[in-house]
């Protein structure tokens, strides 16, 4: 078995300046494996170079660790885009079309995009259809064993809505669910006996809250941009999301009486079990970590928690399930669609998040016990590990 590569700077790094605006931009492929790196675009002022080279490198880690022989789909490599300007600007559209003018030799031929914070898909499409670029995923059509047939099966996954929702946006969610669960179980905990808060309320956050309270779990908080809702007996998660809008925020004229309405900073110091921060990242600092009561942080969003936050919760016992596996999800099941791992059925799709999110989540928490370790630390030996074989294949096939 090849041994895990150790740390190495990005394969690629482009600053891009705007000539109509102060805006910057930039794209780092961290690794690119059989040709090709995936990862998607954001808009935000602020945005920085070291960001982006954060994010590339954790959808490298994401992608490796689900390498498995059983599966057609074989992982690529991992990319980010990270444009610094305020998306709310009457001037954002201008500046994505000239960063992908700029940037489409890169996008077209090994960079598979797709929407990140601040950008809309559908605005990615236009513009790749009005360029005549093609799809977003190009880069990968040459791996695909049969791309017609991935296209219809896409096509027919999109079409998929189960219970008022889209499947593209529960399969996240239930991964991050099936995370959460596992974990429990690992800790010989029962479902039915514990409760968790959900911070966000939009795609990850709706659907992790949703699966959670079909095993069973009292779900007791949601947080949305507007506050926390909170109800020690649980909520009622369908009439949560029954009074959700699209931007997840919680139309509070709909609340039963018992639900209680308190500041969106309460859900830290909330008692329950699990917690899952489904919004924004660097939520959990140095500053506010000390108020954490959970056994668990399972993470939804991206970077949610800090580096040296989780190592003074890992001193207090409280496991964090890091995001690159709790939230790989979404990317693995689309490829997983592309490649015909699952035939675009929520039927398909929904065991074979369960079946890999269930088994990965176990791995580590079996790595990180034998070697008193964190499970981020485990993680990240597992998928430097799978990086390492995908790597030594990439080089027997060129040698
Ligand atoms: N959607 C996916 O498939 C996916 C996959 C992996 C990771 N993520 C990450 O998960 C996070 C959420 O993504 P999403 O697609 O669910 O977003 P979304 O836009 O659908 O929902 C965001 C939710 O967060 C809430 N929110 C925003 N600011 C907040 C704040 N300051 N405090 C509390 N709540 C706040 C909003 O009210 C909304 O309920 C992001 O960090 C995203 O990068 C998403």
């Amino acid at each position: 078995m090849p041994t895990a590569v150790a740390d190495r700077p990005a394969f690629l790094e482009v600053t891009w300046h705007d000539d109509h605006t102060d805006a910057v931009g930039y794209v780092v492929i961290d690794r690119l494996l059989r040709g090709v790196a995936s990862g998607g675009l954001r808009m935000r002022k602020g945005c920085t170079l070291e960001e982006v080279r954060g994010l590339a490198d954790a959808m490298t880690k994401k992608e490796a660790i689900h390498l498995s022989n059983e599966l057609r789909y074989v992982p690529v490599g991992g990319a980010k885009g990270g444009i610094d300007f305020d998306s709310r600007s009457p001037d954002a559209p201008g500046v994505l079309e000239r960063f992908l003018d700029s940037l489409g030799p890169i996008l077209r031929t090994y960079w598979a995009a797709g929407e990140d914070l601040g950008v809309q898909q559908d605005v990615l499409d236009e513009i790749f259809e009005r360029r005549g670029w093609g799809s977003m995923i190009t880069p990968v059509r040459a791996l695909l064993p049969d791309p017609e047939e991935a296209d219809r099966r896409i096509a027919e996954a999109f079409e998929v809505v189960v219970d008022g929702v889209a499947q593209d946006e529960l399969v996240g969610g239930l991964g991050v669910a099936v995370s959460a669960l596992t974990a429990l179980e690992c800790s010989g905990r029962r479902a039915a006996e514990t409760t968790a808060i959900v911070q966000g309320f939009g795609s990850m956050g709706g659907a992790t809250a949703r699966f959670l309270a079909e095993a069973g779990v009292r779900v007791v908080g949601i947080v949305d941009a507007d506050g926390m809702v909170f109800d020690a007996e649980g909520l009622d998660v369908d009439a949560m999301l029954g009074a959700r809008d699209r931007f997840g925020s919680i139309d509070r004229t709909q609340l039963a009486d018992r639900v209680e309405q308190l500041p969106g900073d309460a859900w830290l110091a909330t008692e329950c079990d699990v917690l899952v921060p489904a919004a924004i990242s660097g939520t959990i600092t140095d500053e506010n970590q000390g108020a954490v009561l959970a056994d668990f942080v399972v993470e939804a969003a991206n970077l949610p928690v800090t580096a040296s936050a989780e190592a003074s919760l890992a001193e207090r016992g409280i496991r964090v399930v890091p995001d690159f596996v709790a939230n790989s999800g979404t990317n693995a099941w689309w490829w997983w669609l592309l490649f015909g791992d699952v035939d675009g059925s929520w039927r398909e799709s929904r065991a074979l998040v369960e079946q890999r999110l269930g088994e990965l989540t176990r791995e580590i928490f079996t790595l990180a016990d034998q070697q008193s370790t964190t499970l981020r630390s485990a993680a990240q030996q597992l998928s430097a590990e799978r990086l390492a074989v995908l790597e030594d294949r990439e080089r027997t096939l060129v040698s």
